[in-house]
């Protein structure tokens, strides 16, 4: 009986691209070459850590238990061979193990290739109003009656995390009006983060408001709960009732709005990533404040988040020299708030559930005539992280439907 192929330290599904063709090996340097002609380097540390046996990886959860630092010395390869499963078999010194790697496992995570790591799941494209559909509209009826964790719920989520990932947002239709559906709709993409405002908040006009958005006034551009050291990453806005004159969803993205600051107004965008403001939500029973840059960058200088609420700042505190640049800095960016070609404009709909990254677009809304009807969203929130896994498991569910080896997955 042929040889199965071994487990990989995961549990995705390894499709084999090219069937590996030779293999070299110094003490410490692995060389495949691959039948398309590629050809990985694998460094023996790297491979001894990333094995997949049970002295690296606990069977049970497939995390490493292997302290690189518990071995005798440095770990160097004896011998490397092709086997007749197409598995890369290697064996090591001083412990004299021998390893087997899964080919298709081992070729994704060549890490001496052109292929970026971090690069993001989906390709982020920043949107104008009139760049192309800002706002993707997917018919999600029926969601909360298909098998969790089916191909028809997959067939609905699939491109929905795609859109938020991708734009920022994505509006779902045709769900249900019942009262908190919400969660249960939120749940099948991942846990919603609780705040103070709850688990769901409800978004309407209500007597001692605690918040703006409890009213029926114009709330201008923002992002929700920037006075926390970690905003949300992603805010779910689920509409229950709208039969009240105005109150029109605006949204913006707030990365379109910083690369066209980057653009035209250097000193302000550089201003803007430096200048710590202050971001307070002071209320009776709750005193949230943090400081923090309106746009932040990541290491590689690429845009991570924007941290904009003019309602929810306190007072800016910061060397005597930097303020009228700091507050110069910002008025560039208000301009640029209310240039109309940034911002999509529509009307919820009962049923409609709008999902937007939280720490990328900023949403606002038109004042509205408090007894003309009822306005009532319901709204919660999660984090990027919730998003980013839900997508790697539908992607994972499809790869391994397609995957024509059973044996290279458990
Ligand atoms: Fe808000």
């Amino acid at each position: 009986m042929t040889q199965a192929l071994p487990l990989t330290p995961d549990y995705d599904a390894w499709p084999i691209e090219a069937e590996p063709k030779q293999v070299f090996f110094s003490p410490r340097l692995l060389t495949v070459t691959w039948c398309d002609g590629r050809e990985s380097r694998y460094h023996s540390i790297w491979l001894r850590e990333n094995a997949a046996d049970e002295t690296t990886v606990n069977p049970a959860t497939r995390e490493r238990i292997l302290d690189l630092s518990t071995l005798p010395s440095w770990p160097e390869i004896s011998d490397a061979e092709i086997d007749e499963a197409g598995a890369l078999c290697i064996g090591f010194a001083p412990e004299g193990l021998r390893l087997r790697f899964h080919p298709g496992w081992l070729r994704a995570h060549d890490y001496d290739n052109a292929h970026d790591p971090e690069a993001p799941l989906v390709p982020i494209t920043t949107w104008k109003r009139d760049s192309g559909e800002g706002l993707n509209s997917l018919d999600a009826a029926g969601l909360l009656e298909t098998e969790e964790g089916s191909e028809t719920e997959e067939a609905i989520l699939a491109p929905a995390l795609s859109s938020i990932l991708g734009k920022g947002l994505v509006r779902l239709r045709n769900l249900p009006t019942t009262p908190d559906s919400l969660e249960a709709i939120a749940r099948r993409i991942g846990p919603v983060r609780p705040t103070n405002f709850g688990m769901l908040f409800n978004v309407k006009a209500k007597p001692n408001p605690d918040s703006n958005a409890y009213t029926s006034i114009a709330l201008p551009p923002h992002v929700d709960l920037p006075t926390r050291e970690y905003q949300p990453g992603m805010q779910m806005l689920h509409c229950l009732e709208n039969s009240v004159e105005g109150g029109e969803a605006v949204m913006l993205d707030g990365f379109a709005v910083a690369e066209a600051l980057r653009e035209q107004h250097y000193e302000a965008f550089a201003t803007l990533t430096r200048a710590r403001w202050c971001f307070a939500n002071t209320a009776k029973t709750t005193d949230y404040v943090w400081y923090s840059p309106m746009i932040r960058l990541d290491e590689r200088g690429e845009l991570f988040e924007v941290r904009i609420a003019d309602f929810l700042r306190g007072p800016l505190q910061t060397n005597f020299e930097d303020v009228e640049p700091a507050y110069e800095a910002l008025m560039v960016l208000q301009k640029m708030l209310r240039d109309p070609t940034f911002a999509i404009r529509f009307t919820y709909k009962p049923g409609d559930l709008v999902i937007f990254d939280n720490r990328r677009l900023l949403h606002a809304r038109d004042a509205f005539e408090g007894t003309s009807g009822h306005r009532w969203l319901q709204g919660c929130y999660m984090e990027r992280d919730e998003i980013r896994s839900r997508f790697r498991i539908v992607k994972r569910a499809s790869r391994k439907r397609n995957a024509t080896d059973e044996t290279s997955f458990a």
